[in-house]
């Protein structure tokens, strides 16, 4: 991964180009900036200029759709390695984002190109706040953080995307060869665990004590007395 390597000073969204070109597997599209970062459900990334890592990769991986999950949670869990390297100590929120102090420090967005049962792409785009002010971003200082401000010092973009390079590399070769259990890593180090959450689906809201995850990498909610798993990507998670 990484070997083939596309840098731009500016692009819409490194997902984007990922989608649209004819790109080998493990390709990364890295950008200073994007003007259409995105997140999911047409949701926006904000991708200030020379303080963050926005990159894409593409990956071929020879595993079946309702392996997708499951697959999907070596990318948080390598992010999630990667600044705990840096001394903090990150929490997974299920599906796809890491936060620090309860505030959101990344997130991922899978975008699948699927025929029939047969993957023939993904692009796995990841944004990190590294050295953001969040102070200076009105729509998300609220809600966001930077490795920066949670460690009190500036941290080297280069040498942080090389180790994260280095950690997705590695987890995925041990998830391929059968060696590396993403679920059991995710469930280990999970946003909310044991506390009151709610589900949003739709207009739906469905409320419950996250308990972990199932062996297909669902979350389990307990409601009343029952445990009850949800698969869905585009469900989203929330605290009560
Ligand atoms: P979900 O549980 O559905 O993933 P989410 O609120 O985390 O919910 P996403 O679509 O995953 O939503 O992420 C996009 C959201 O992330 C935006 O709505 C915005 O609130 C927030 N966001 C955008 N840019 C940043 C950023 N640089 N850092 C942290 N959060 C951001
Ligand atoms: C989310 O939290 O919903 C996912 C955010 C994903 C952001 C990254 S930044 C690099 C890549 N390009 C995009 O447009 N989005 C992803």
């Amino acid at each position: 991964i990484g070997k083939e390597y596309i840098f731009f000073e500016e692009i819409d969204s490194t997902n984007i180009y990922a989608k649209e070109n004819n790109l080998n597997e493990g390709t990364v599209i890295v950008a200073e900036t994007q003007t259409k970062g995105k997140g999911r459900k047409g949701r926006k990334w904000i991708s200030t200029k020379g303080k963050g890592l926005y990159f894409s990769t593409v990956l071929k991986p020879e595993i079946n759709i309702n392996q997708l999950l499951r697959f999907s949670l070596i990318f948080p869990y390598s992010v999630y390695e990667t600044i705990k390297q840096e001394n903090l100590t990150p929490k997974i929120k299920w599906p796809n984002d890491i936060y620090l102090s309860n505030r959101k420090v990344s997130g991922i967005l899978m975008e699948t190109d699927i025929e029939g049962s047969e993957i023939k792409k993904l692009v796995v785009g990841i944004g990190i706040n590294v050295n953001h002010n969040i102070e200076d971003l009105n729509e998300i200082k609220d809600i966001a953080t930077s490795l920066f401000l949670e460690k009190g010092q500036n941290i080297d973009r280069k040498r942080f995307f090389i180790r994260l390079l280095q950690n997705i590399e590695k987890n995925y070769f041990q998830f391929l060869e059968n060696k590396l259990n993403p679920i059991e890593k995710v469930e280990e180090n999970l946003l909310w665990k044991d506390e009151e959450v709610k589900i949003l689906d739709g207009n739906k809201e469905i409320k419950g004590i996250l308990k972990g995850l199932d062996n297909q990498g669902g979350i389990i909610l307990q409601i009343g007395n029952n445990l009850e798993s949800f698969y869905s990507g585009d469900l989203s998670l929330r605290k009560t």
